[in-house]
């Protein structure tokens, strides 16, 4: 059964009292990020693209201040990219990976909220918002609901996380219901179609900035924001699910948090798929885009 309202706004106040994120709305919930887990993220998440990028091309230059690597991306979106930006590891980087993933463990486990977590909704990935909008009828430039993609269920909660770039000119704005609140809307359905629900919805005035982070239900409706002159922003948004909720992963997608946890610590997650494999491929399986992989312990 699709959870009330009611039901929302009292189990993200018990999860507030339980880890350091702030209510703000009914539904969003937000938190300051410690300057040296932000820090370790940014390197991270630095080495994870550096590798993802130069793993699609020789011409990448690298330099410490990261301006060949954002140069390149905007002037040729590199192949292993989704349409929403998402970043597409593989086998060749799964140690960046395991690093990049370690880093946001540490994150979330300074604010509480790790040992709240029973599933990820897919592995965290990184993001990178280019300057321009998708036209794809799932693009994230559509007001939406994460409830309504196939991997999500609607008892998620979505975490997101600027990482750096620009949050002025391009950022994600949050949307509360107005005055009245039907559960039918969760229900999947292309972002396309989603325009009516949106109008029930209005704007809660959530400042996205570095530094800062946004856990929401997932009844929030939300929406990537590009402004003229808009800059690549790079982010985490990851979607989980709170313990004692479901007994088994509701889909393919979804991934214990006791599976992945030591991951960067005596274990990597390995991918099967090379950069030799093209993204299309990966894509037509299906499946989540990190989905064909293997858990290494060592
Ligand atoms: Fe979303």
């Amino acid at each position: 059964m699709i959870y009330s309202l009611k039901k929302r706004t009292e189990k993200l106040k018990a999860l507030c009292k339980k880890t350091e994120l702030k209510k703000v709305t009914e539904l969003i919930s937000v938190g300051s990020i410690k300057n040296k887990n932000l820090a370790y993220i940014q390197d991270t998440s630095r080495m994870l693209l550096q590798s993802c990028i130069t793993g699609s091309s020789k011409k990448i230059r690298s330099d410490s201040d990261f301006t060949s690597v954002m140069n390149f991306i905007k002037k040729n979106k590199p192949e292993n990219i989704t349409h929403n930006g998402l970043i597409v590891t593989r086998k060749e980087s799964s140690i960046e990976y395991a690093l990049f993933l370690k880093s946001i463990f540490c994150f979330l486990e300074s604010i509480g909220l790790l040992n709240q977590i029973d599933y990820f909704i897919s592995p965290p990935q990184l993001r990178i918002k280019l300057g321009k909008k998708s036209k794809n009828f799932n693009a994230s430039d559509l007001i939406h609901s994460d409830s309504w993609t196939p991997y999500n269920t609607d008892k998620s909660y979505t975490l997101y996380l600027p990482v750096y770039g620009d949050c002025k000119k391009n950022y994600v704005a949050f949307f509360k219901p107005k005055n009245s609140f039907e559960t039918k809307w969760l229900e999947p359905k292309k972002f396309i179609d989603g325009d009516e629900i949106g109008k029930k919805y209005k704007d809660a005035k959530i400042n996205y900035k570095i530094g800062k982070f946004v856990v929401s239900d997932c009844a929030t409706l939300h929406q990537s924001i590009l402004k003229k002159g808009a800059q690549p922003r790079v982010s985490i948004d990851m979607g989980f699910i709170l313990k004692k909720v479901f007994k088994s992963p509701q889909n393919h997608s979804h991934v214990r948090t006791k599976e992945i946890i030591n991951t960067g610590y005596s274990q990597l997650m390995v991918f099967n798929d090379s950069y030799d494999d093209s993204l299309k491929k990966i894509l037509s399986r299906k499946k989540q885009s990190l989905a064909n992989r293997k858990i290494i312990k060592y």
